[in-house]
Parts: structure tokens; C-alpha cells; sequence
């Protein structure tokens, strides 16, 4: 329509504004096939010792983690990857490190229902075993706003999208913003499908980070 000569518009298009991010990425196999083998062993010892862990088709591990060797190699990557994300976000800041890092462990018909990771600027998840049926996470619109009308659409997807599904993988590495409600459908699958979550937050934001965001009319004293 724009070249058509009855187009009154000079020019037209569409800003986005207040965008979510979610961000994506997928490890090569020859990093993630000894990071998840390292994870598996360890849940596996664990599941040993307390028998009543996968007796109840779903567990969580304690959330240190992120101090245990086995997840060394993963929450290098983990923190490299924040760092990369606050960097193009242009975030002035110095330290920013994991506080909370658990594993998911979750038999056939096991979901995690919506939540978010209070506390945290950052958080995420990585995904050791997954498998057709257990291999999605969904993200939950954070505008309550957005849900007062809902017409009906062509693509209810594009229009409405109350909520999207993410396909994901063994070996991909999912990070949003710690507000950002999101759930997971129950399991599928056969197989006992394994995510490693965590969060990241600045050390120094009550410090450093948390002064008021306009400027005085009158310097320090
Ligand atoms: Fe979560």
C-alpha cells in the first residue's frame, strides 16, 4: 500500500514499545554433553542417597548449586552470558553474580505452575534432558491491562498473545528478566525431564545502584 498513489500517508510503521526480552541460546554439543553428563551424575547420587526423591515423581535439589563443582562449568557460562545481556543493555554496573541455582527434576505428568524469581534482576534455566512432550517453557504477558479485551483475531497469537510457548532443548540456555511469570506444562514424555534454574542479581545495587533517578537541585554538602 505504501507505493500505491491513492496512499494518503507519507510514511507509516510501527514502534514497539516496552519490549520483554527473553533470551535464547543453544550450546554446542561438544560443551553441553560433558556439563549435563556432570549434572546427571550428580543428581544421580542424589536420588541414591534419599530414594524418596524420585518416589515422588518431582523434586528440587537445595538452590546452592551455583557453589557445588559439578555446575562450575555451567555457571561460568551462565554469568558470561548475564554479563553479555547487561552489556547490550548498556546497564552501568560492576558485579553481578548467581544467588540461587537448583535443579528441576520431573517425572511424567509433573508441571511447574506460574511463578516468578522475586529479588533478582536476571534469571533463567538450562535444560539437561529434555525430550518431545517435555521441551517447552512458557512466558506469561506481564500487562494486566492487556487481558481487559480480547477480540477475536485471524492469529490469536499475534494479537493476544496471553502467553508463548518456547520450544527447548538439551543444552539451551534460557534467561529472562526475573519478573517475567512463566510456567511449564506437565511432562508429557517418558523420560524424567531436567532443568537447572537460577538467579543473578548486582551485589553492590543497594550500595551503589539504588539512588534516586533525577538529580537535586542543590550539590552534596
Ligand atoms: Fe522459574
Amino acid at each position: 500500500m505504501a507505493n500505491r498513489p491513492d496512499n494518503p500517508m507519507a510514511k507509516s510503521g510501527v514502534i514497539q514499545l516496552f519490549p520483554t526480552y527473553v533470551w535464547v541460546a543453544q550450546l554446542k554439543p561438544e560443551v553441553y554433553e560433558p556439563i549435563n553428563g556432570k549434572i546427571e551424575d550428580y543428581l544421580q547420587d542424589l536420588e541414591q542417597r534419599n530414594p524418596e526423591l524420585s518416589a515422588s515423581g518431582q523434586w528440587q535439589t537445595a538452590q546452592d548449586l551455583h557453589h557445588q563443582p559439578a555446575f562450575a562449568g555451567l555457571m561460568t557460562l551462565v554469568e558470561a552470558n548475564a554479563r553479555s545481556i547487561c552489556d547490550s543493555l548498556t546497564l552501568l554496573y560492576q558485579g553481578l553474580h548467581v544467588t540461587g541455582c537448583w535443579a528441576n527434576v520431573s517425572q511424567q505428568g509433573f508441571p511447574h505452575r506460574q511463578h516468578i524469581h522475586p529479588n533478582n534482576y536476571l534469571s533463567g534455566a538450562y535444560y539437561v534432558k529434555t525430550a518431545p512432550g517435555a521441551d517447552s517453557i512458557s512466558f506469561h504477558d506481564p500487562r494486566p491491562q492487556a487481558t481487559m479485551l480480547v477480540p477475536p483475531a485471524r492469529n490469536q497469537d499475534l494479537a493476544n498473545p496471553d502467553q508463548v510457548s518456547l520450544d527447548v532443548s538439551d543444552g539451551m540456555l534460557v534467561m529472562f528478566p526475573a519478573w517475567l511469570n512463566h510456567s511449564v506444562a506437565p511432562n508429557r514424555s517418558a523420560i524424567t525431564r531436567i532443568s537447572v534454574a537460577f538467579n543473578l542479581m548486582f551485589p553492590e545495587f543497594g550500595t551503589k545502584m539504588a539512588s534516586p533517578l533525577w538529580r537535586g537541585d542543590t550539590g552534596a554538602d
